[in-house]
């Protein structure tokens, strides 16, 4: 059984207005970049980690990386994540082997179990699946502006994390479909299939690095990981 992680790191981050992507900001010593790396590196059962970069990327080279034979960069990013991933895909081709676990190089701070338990729930799942966590604020949906319109029931809703991990050919079809804004994620592509995807329990901790607010919550993690 092979498994590869695909993590794009193609976007310019500009939710977070650093002046340069958010994937090269500084965390605890080294880039954001270089701790995702190190999460998806410290599980040996993934054969291959692929980075998908922007073509014009001009930060990369410019940091020291871990070497490791597993370890490639495609420069082959695209206008959206899901583009990214696709032309990702479309590269590695037949070499992608069964599994494709997909990353958000902006979750540096994935737990070792999280990736564990993702692995070991969907290796013999038909389809694949990803971690999520149930949603634990109360829901409302507004009215356009700023008046509550309702509340929404939050039984059955859970937050989509990654790492997402599909058998290759499937996502490879699944990306290979019309990729309008509602594809924000590969298992939402999968589910355009008329496939559901499995939820296995993600973690908290395994935030996604967006606004400037979430990089000093990042740095607390790691800290409190090396205690
Ligand atoms: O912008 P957002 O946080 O949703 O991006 C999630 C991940 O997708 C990030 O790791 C980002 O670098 C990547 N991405 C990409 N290509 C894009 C946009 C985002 O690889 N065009």
């Amino acid at each position: 059984m092979s498994r590869i992680a695909l993590v794009p790191a193609a976007g310019g981050g500009s939710r977070m207005g650093a002046g340069r992507p958010k994937q090269y900001l500084e965390l605890a010593g080294r880039p954001l970049l270089a701790h995702t790396l190190a999460r998806l590196l410290a599980e040996p059962r993934l054969d291959r980690i692929v980075l998908v970069l922007a073509a014009d990327d001009g930060w990369f080279d410019t940091f020291a990386w871990p070497e490791d034979r597993r370890l490639a960069v495609l420069r082959v990013g695209g206008p959206s994540r899901a583009e990214s991933v696709r032309n990702g895909l479309a590269v590695l081709a037949a070499d992608a082997g069964d599994w494709v676990l997909v990353h958000d190089a902006a979750r540096c701070c994935l737990p070792a179990a999280a990736l564990a338990r993702l692995i070991d729930t969907l290796d013999d799942d038909e389809v694949g699946g990803l971690l999520a966590v149930p949603v634990a604020d109360t829901l409302k949906r507004a009215d356009g502006g700023l008046r509550v319109a309702a509340t929404v029931a939050r039984d059955g809703l859970w937050q989509a994390q990654t790492p997402q991990m599909f058998r290759a050919g499937l996502l490879a079809r699944a990306l290979g479909g019309e990729l309008d804004a509602g594809v924000t994620d590969e298992a939402s592509a999968v589910e355009r299939l008329g496939l559901s995807p499995r939820l296995v329990e993600g973690d908290t901790m395994n935030l996604k690095v967006t606004w400037p607010h979430d990089l000093p919550l990042a740095r607390a993690i790691l800290a409190a990981e090396r205690g």
